[in-house]
């Protein structure tokens, strides 16, 4: 018995902000973001918009996909690193929107960039033991509302969106065939928000030190993602008895055009085998893999039965794998 992939579904907001917007906002411009990134778009979150309803439109069209009904799902994962409210987090507001049957069990998952991967192999090991048989994951993420709009090295990265995938139990040889999870801990300062948390509690000295915005060091994340994204795809193609020529799919958390390069480069892998949109959606953390999925998806690029390697890494730092037969 594992965890099947039934269905998968996305949601971005329709506002679109543009390299030239940032243009008019930071002191940067679109070659010099296209050139070190690969971004060229984002979608970001007006202000009317609650983040807990991205997740709910991308839940809703998995849940469709899958022939789903709120009443099936025993179990509600939301992988999130800026919850709407530090408590009670995000998922409590999702469960409401899709109409999760009361006494559901529901709770938010924090493990940087890596959260839907983390998520995954949470959802198939519990599944896997018969704990659950409908496990809703879904990665979600409002980056706009904490990337510091003034810091060219850190807002023209991120944009805002969720993914969601529903995942059944089964035993017919589909679904995720293994995982691999790792962290370094001695990288938790490569990519944090300072304060917000019980260490530094919002106060007029936080808000003017400006600790509540996203601060990250850019080279030292960019050196440390391809080895960690690599050993895991390896350590997880390994678990399953597979080859990385066996993989059709490799969807890499999208987080910079450069670090995917390499990536392909090292695993050797043809770049049309890799699943990139990080160009029109740029890096929306925990959402970035399972929007990246449902796209290929529903365009039938990715069909049923293939095999599809997610690989990523972030803030803590955290950094996995999973290996997924659709
Ligand atoms: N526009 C113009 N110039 C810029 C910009 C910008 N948007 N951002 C930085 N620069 C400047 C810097 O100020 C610096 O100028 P200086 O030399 O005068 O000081 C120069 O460009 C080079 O800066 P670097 O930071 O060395 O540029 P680099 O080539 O490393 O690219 C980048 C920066 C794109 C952030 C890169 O380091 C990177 O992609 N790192 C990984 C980022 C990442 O993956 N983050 C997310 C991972 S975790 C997660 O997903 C949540």
């Amino acid at each position: 018995m594992g965890a099947n992939i039934t269905g998968t579904g996305h949601y971005v907001p329709t506002r679109v902000l543009g390299n030239d917007d940032l243009e008019r906002m930071v002191n940067t411009s679109d070659a010099w973001i296209v050139r070190r990134t690969g971004i060229r778009t984002r979608h970001i979150l007006s202000e009317e918009e609650i983040p807990a309803d991205m997740a709910v439109h991308a839940a809703r069209r998995a849940m469709d996909a899958a022939g789903v009904e709120p009443a099936a799902i025993d179990l509600l994962l939301v992988a999130t690193n800026f919850p709407d409210m530090p408590c009670p987090g995000t998922s409590p507001f999702v469960a409401s929107g899709i109409g999760l049957g009361v006494g559901v069990p529901f709770f938010d998952l924090s493990a940087g960039c890596s959260g839907f991967v983390y998520g995954l192999a949470i959802a198939d090991a519990l599944v896997t033991a018969g704990a659950f048989s409908n496990v809703l994951l879904i990665g979600s993420e409002a980056l706009s509302r904490v990337v510091d709009w003034t810091d060219r090295k850190t807002c023209v990265l991120f944009g805002d969106g969720a993914g969601a995938v529903m995942l059944t139990a089964g035993s017919d040889g589909r679904g995720v065939l293994s995982t691999a999870l790792h962290g370094d801990h001695e990288k938790a300062q490569l990519l944090c928000v300072p304060g917000g948390g019980t260490r530094h509690p919002a106060s007029t000295q936080t808000v003017d030190a400006r600790l509540h915005y996203l601060r990250m060091e850019g080279a030292g994340v960019y050196r440390s993602a391809v080895p960690m994204m690599a050993n895991a795809v390896h350590e997880a193609l390994e678990r399953a008895g597979l080859e990385i020529s066996d993989a059709d799919w490799i969807i890499p958390h999208q987080a910079n055009q450069r670090i995917i390069d390499s990536l392909v480069k090292r695993l050797g892998v043809p770049d049309a085998s890799v699943i990139v949109n990080l160009d029109r959606v740029a890096n929306t953390s925990t959402a970035s893999i399972p929007i990246a999925l449902d796209e290929a998806v529903r365009s039938g690029r990715v069909a049923p039965g293939d095999i599809v390697v997610l690989t990523a890494f972030g803030a803590g730092a955290s950094y996995g794998a999973a290996v997924v037969r659709l």
